[in-house]
């Protein structure tokens, strides 16, 4: 296996995979890597077949997080998440600084960014303005970078995926994009790198998101719901936790992100919940 950290150097050897041939099958992440992040991988894996190559990125992005958020303490470990990409038979990670991703950001020497104007500006990105701008700017990039064949993304991050294939189409990326299903714990709980954040009693309420997306499949199974009442109920739930604060709960169809009156089976659902100090989302087809 080997890290790249340099931009350059990267583009270089996947334009020598590009005139050989070799395909190339991507994962982008933030890396504090999970059994989520394990399963796109060997998803990765398949498409590129044996003599393909496997590329995973780790890097925490700083302009899709808010000046508030917790880019600073966001959780690192890359010499651990090397040991994981290499007994995964990752071919190559790239791992660049932000002075090379993004050169002179803070002193305004950076200032070119993709933008998703639609979809972008709902859910996720009502609650967190500026995020997806930050997303599609970075994927961009790195697909420049690592000129992939197939990248693959993570149900659990639904309207990231959507603006991500919606930007492909727009922006005419020659890449297939790949959304493998999401990894839960036992009880439910969505995995994520900033599940670390909970204690236990938080890390105990959290299951609270996966009742809730439970909870909507039973309602929506005895026939179709106003999603004005769903949400009332839903925000019931959450609300008998204490920790818990609901951010927004949007029932919607899986394909265009657009909202719907009457949710049905097949309708998706996604929320964001405050747990403490630490936000998780999670999203299901009901
Ligand atoms: P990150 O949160 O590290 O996630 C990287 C990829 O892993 C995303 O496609 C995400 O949807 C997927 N993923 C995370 N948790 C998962 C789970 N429990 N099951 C399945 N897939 C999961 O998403 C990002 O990073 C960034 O926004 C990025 C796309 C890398 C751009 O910076």
């Amino acid at each position: 296996m080997r890290l790249i950290r340099e931009p350059s150097v990267m583009q270089r050897l996947a334009r020598r995979w590009q005139r050989q041939g070799i395909r190339v099958a991507f994962v982008p992440t933030m890396g504090y890597l999970h059994e989520g992040h394990l399963s796109l991988i060997r998803v990765a894996r398949r498409h590129a077949g044996a003599r393909g190559i496997v590329v995973v990125s780790i890097y925490v992005n700083p302009t899709q997080f808010g000046p508030r958020e917790d880019f600073t303490r966001y959780p690192r470990d890359l010499q651990r998440d090397l040991n994981l990409c290499r007994s995964e038979g990752v071919n190559v990670v790239f791992a660049p600084d932000d002075e090379a991703m993004y050169p002179g950001l803070h002193q305004g020497r950076y200032s070119t960014y993709v933008v998703e104007e639609k979809l972008s500006a709902i859910m996720e990105g009502a609650s967190r303005p500026g995020h997806f701008r930050g997303v599609t700017t970075i994927v961009a990039k790195l697909f420049h970078l690592v000129l992939p064949d197939v990248a693959v993304f993570g149900a659990k991050d639904w309207q990231q995926a959507a603006i991500i294939r919606r930007m492909v189409a727009d922006l005419n990326f020659p890449v297939r994009i790949v959304v493998a299903p999401t990894v839960r714990e036992s009880d439910g709980l969505a995995m994520s790198s900033r599940n670390t954040y909970l204690d236990p009693e938080e890390r105990r309420q959290a299951t609270v998101l996966f009742r809730a997306l439970q909870y909507a499949r039973q309602r929506v199974r005895q026939g179709p719901v106003p999603a004005t009442q769903l949400r009332r109920a839903v925000a019931r739930l959450v609300a008998a936790e204490p920790l818990a604060r609901l951010d927004y709960v949007a029932f919607f169809d899986s394909e265009t992100l657009e909202p719907v009156r009457e949710v049905r089976a097949g309708t998706h659902m996604a929320l964001a919940v405050f747990i403490g100090r630490t936000r998780l989302i999670d999203n299901a087809r009901l």
